[in-house]
């Protein structure tokens, strides 16, 4: 869960002025980004079982056409968590992303459903229709990623891929890998990057403050019929605001700083606050209200369980049951390595410990040498290179050649 709902207090503060100065669109800049860092990419559209169309990145091959034309790089496929969306992979001169593009790789990002890049349907009108937000990250487990998993073979001829997620981006992947292992054989193996399924006892103190609540939460949300989150703000007024707030010149940045502590920890000593003209007109991305629901019920349930939709037939529509169906993990075959942040405020000893007892193949736990790494320093950590690539390098080669 990436902890960008730290915009949101400033965010209230300069609503009506972003109203009056309008959105601004800003996606292309990204993509000029990675090609002025001497990079290709590419986006792709992949349209998922039940209609939603994602938008996903791929970088074919490293920097000034290094390894262009060579055959049979590996595929691997990396998943953004909440609040997140793909450029979380390649916005820094460090990011992941890259280093993996120069070492042989052929990497793909994806953009899950109603984040910011993939906010489109073949029927729905996500600005319309209620419909289209009534999806948690299960329903990214069942139809997203094995959507871009067929696309990726299909398009590469390989067959079988190594999975990176971050935060929600494992806990999709947990799910898919319980719910349809007929996949399972596709993912050579699967890096965990602040891992999570259940999240047990977290340190982060607006979880704590409101997950024990999440039933009143969801009565509200139903009362007000709010389906999107953050509601009642289109993503374009959000990036302006947020580009305004932390992004510019004359932004405050010793409050975005220190918000930026208060959310994912207080020792987050690999942040470098001038990525904020980067980072700040991309978060938080929206998701689904549902989303952030169902981690609260797992979380108070301290079981890993599909959503309760509060409708027995809306249940059973999804899950074959009335009730909420338990994640039989057991089922989960590939190989996981889980990557742990010593400063994680959101995943405690104990979210590992549950991870570890529960997942019946786990390769590795890397444990981060570095005290104070924080679950999003994985995205933006200013050592990444000394950190965590080396040895990412050898999980990966270690999938490979299994
Ligand atoms: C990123 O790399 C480019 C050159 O590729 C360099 O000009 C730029 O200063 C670097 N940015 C940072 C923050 O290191
Ligand atoms: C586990 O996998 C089996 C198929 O191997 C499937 O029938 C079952 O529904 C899966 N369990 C869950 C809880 O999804
Ligand atoms: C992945 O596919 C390759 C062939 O492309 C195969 O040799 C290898 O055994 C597969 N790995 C797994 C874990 O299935
Ligand atoms: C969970 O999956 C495992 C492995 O596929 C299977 O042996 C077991 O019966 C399943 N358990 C339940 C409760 O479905
Ligand atoms: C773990 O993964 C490896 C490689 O994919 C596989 O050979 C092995 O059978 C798996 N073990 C379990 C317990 O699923
Ligand atoms: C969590 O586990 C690590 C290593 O197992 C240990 O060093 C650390 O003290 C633990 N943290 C807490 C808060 O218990």
């Amino acid at each position: 869960m990436v902890a960008y709902s730290w915009l949101f207090v400033p965010l209230i503060f300069s609503f009506s002025t972003i109203l009056l100065i309008g959105g601004i669109e800003n996606s292309e800049i990204y993509i000029e980004l990675v090609e002025s860092r001497g990079y290709p990419i590419e986006t792709h559209e992949v349209e998922t079982e039940d209609g939603y169309l994602l938008n996903v990145y791929r970088i074919p091959y490293g920097k000034n056409s290094v390894g262009n034309g060579t055959p049979n790089r590996y595929p691997v496929l990396m998943q953004h968590g909440l609040f997140g969306c793909g450029e979380n992979f390649i916005w820094l001169n460090q990011s992941i992303g890259y280093m993996l593009a120069d070492h042989g790789y052929d990497v793909w990002v994806m953009n899950v459903r109603g984040s910011w890049h993939s906010v489109k349907h073949k029927t729905l009108d996500p600005d319309k229709d209620d419909a289209y937000w009534r999806f948690t990250w299960h329903e990214m487990g069942i139809y997203d990623i094995p959507a871009t998993i067929d696309y990726i073979l299909k398009n590469t001829g390989a067959q079988n891929i190594s999975f990176i997620g971050h935060s929600q981006g494992t806990t999709t992947i947990f799910v898919m890998g319980a719910v349809r292992p007929e996949y399972n054989e596709k993912i050579n193996g699967l890096v965990a990057m602040g891992p999570m399924s259940v999240i047990l006892n977290p340190e982060e103190i607006f979880i704590r403050l409101v997950a024990p609540h999440y039933k009143l939460f969801k009565a509200i949300g139903k009362v007000l019929d709010i389906q999107k989150f953050p509601p009642f703000l289109s993503n374009r007024q959000m990036h302006a605001m947020n580009r305004f707030l932390c992004g510019l010149k004359f932004s405050p940045r010793w409050l975005c700083t220190f918000l930026v502590s208060i959310l994912v920890g207080p020792n987050d000593d690999q942040f470098d606050p001038r990525i904020f003209p980067i980072t700040a007109p991309l978060t938080p991305s929206s998701s689904s209200f549902h989303q952030l629901i169902h981690y609260g019920q797992n979380m108070m349930d301290k079981k890993f369980t599909t959503f309760d939709w509060g409708n027995a037939k809306e249940n059973l529509r999804r899950y074959g049951s009335e009730k909420p169906v338990e994640y039989n993990v057991t089922n989960i075959s590939f190989k996981v390595a889980l990557y742990v942040a010593p400063n994680d405020v959101f995943v405690s000893n104990q979210t590992v410990q549950f991870l570890e007892d529960t997942l019946p193949n786990i390769s590795e736990v890397y444990r981060v040498p570095y005290e104070t790494w924080t679950h999003v320093d994985f995205l933006w950590g200013r050592d990444l290179n000394i950190y965590v690539h080396h040895n990412l390098l050898r999980t990966l080669n270690g999938f490979i050649r299994q």
